[in-house]
């Protein structure tokens, strides 16, 4: 399919997009001008010997998830009591994500959750994982510099996080909660792949969203080692097509975040829609209709994609099934059917490839001759519930370091950037 012809990487292009992106890494460091914020988390790796009973609220933009863990020491840990709560709901008829939302409606929403989980009588520090760009100047201050993943609650950007939380905690009289620590979700996951494993060195999130951070061998700040928060989803100095131009052109801050509106869970199902769309109005699919399900914004979501790429059978009988529940289309021709999975897997490879390129950037930037083991710690619903998105990853990498394939592990560090608050929390006690 010609139209889908800009979507196809070749291994020469990944390559030059990892070199461009460790070279936007090294400027963001410098405090040059780059679409990589590269921003200080105040932290390093834990010793796998911390411990203590902590509470952690993972706030990342689609659920709030409350937990509280028992970090053991030995690189074990256990999660006591956990609860997950969406963040818009339809049905229940409510949704903190709006512009018409407060920023302080939010936090007691936040705090509300929390108080449901406590036990009497006794105190626990607080992780705070807020999975937004925000400028750090200590352990315990972020500033949100702005909203991603489309949320728009107003009164919190250009804020300190940790003091609108310390208020509501204040305003509910909650003293058993004593704020401690405030991380991003890629430093949560790989805190929580680092405590057990000392090879872990670069955490990302393929989820809702994406980013990436790594441990900084030198960082400008400190000159020490360092865990930094590449903010990698704003990368953009790459090959973008004119349904990505679309989407970016139609999402809420166009021109930001050009990476993740490439590759994030929030973003490739509307990529999908915007292309099938454009097949149906040339005619190449659904010639007798124009299902109202592709002419609607955001309506195809990742889990969509996930239905379409689980289907290996020969007719197709899973794509018909979602097109008959899913879209109100009956009846459809194998190659429509065909033709659907076939761009749902072009995007999902895509995104796969671009971020194995920023990975390879990484890589290079810490380790410039391969010489040491890594593992990427990774969390997300697309590299954990994707068909095929772990391996093809996996191997997308270890091909490009195909001398020293075994130097590189990827790691699903599932509900790492929760636990990682956890984690946070005890290194500031230690
Ligand atoms: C967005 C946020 C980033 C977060 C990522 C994954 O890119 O800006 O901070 O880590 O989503 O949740």
């Amino acid at each position: 399919m010609h139209a889908l012809a800009g979507f196809i990487l070749h291994e020469p292009q990944i390559l030059e997009i990892a070199n461009r992106f460790q070279k936007a890494m090294t400027d963001g460091l410098a405090g040059k001008s780059s679409s990589l914020k590269m921003l200080p988390s105040f932290l390093t790796k834990p010793t796998g010997q911390e411990k203590g009973i902590y509470l952690a609220v993972d706030f990342g933009g689609t659920n709030v998830r409350v937990l509280t863990v028992e970090i053991q020491g030995n690189g074990a840990y256990r999660t006591l009591r956990r609860r997950s709560f969406p963040l818009r709901d339809r049905e229940e008829g409510y949704d903190f994500t709006t512009r018409e939302t407060a920023g302080s409606d939010l936090f007691r929403f936040i705090a509300e959750q929390m108080e449901a989980i406590l036990v009497p009588g006794q105190t626990y520090p607080l992780g705070f994982t807020f999975s937004f760009p925000s400028r750090q100047t200590g352990i315990y201050q972020a500033v949100l510099i702005k909203w991603t993943k489309e949320i728009q609650t107003s009164g919190v950007e250009g804020y300190d996080v940790a003091e609108l939380l310390q208020k509501t905690l204040d305003g509910k009289n909650l003293k058993q909660v004593i704020p401690r620590a405030i991380i991003n979700d890629t430093v949560g996951t790989l805190l929580t792949a680092a405590y057990s494993d000392q090879q872990a060195d670069i955490g990302s999130i393929c989820g809702t969203g994406h980013n990436t951070c790594y441990l900084e061998p030198s960082s400008p700040m400190t000159g020490k080692p360092m865990i930094i928060n590449i903010e990698s989803g704003n990368y953009n100095e790459l090959p973008a097509t004119d349904y990505d131009m679309q989407l970016d052109k139609q999402s809420q801050i166009p021109g930001d975040q050009r990476l993740e509106k490439m590759v994030g869970g929030q973003y490739i199902g509307e990529l999908t829609r915007i292309i099938i769309q454009d097949f149906i109005n040339n005619k190449l699919l659904f010639a007798s209709g124009r299902p109202e399900i592709f002419f609607t914004p955001y309506n195809i979501k990742a889990k969509d994609l996930a239905r379409l790429l689980a289907d290996e059978s020969p007719e197709l009988t899973g794509v018909s099934q979602w097109l008959k529940t899913n879209c109100q289309i009956p009846c459809s021709l194998l190659e429509e059917r065909t033709a659907l999975r076939t761009i749902a897997t072009t995007v999902i490879t895509r995104s796969i490839q671009l971020i194995a390129a920023t990975f390879t950037g990484v890589l290079k930037h810490i380790d410039p001759g391969l010489e040491k083991q890594h593992t990427i710690a990774i969390d997300g619903s697309l590299f954990e519930l994707m068909p095929g998105y772990a391996n093809k990853l996996n191997s997308t990498l270890k091909n490009i370091f195909k001398d020293k394939p075994d130097l590189i592990t990827t790691k699903l560090t599932k509900h790492g950037s929760g636990v990682g608050a956890a984690i946070a929390a005890a290194i500031i006690e230690d």
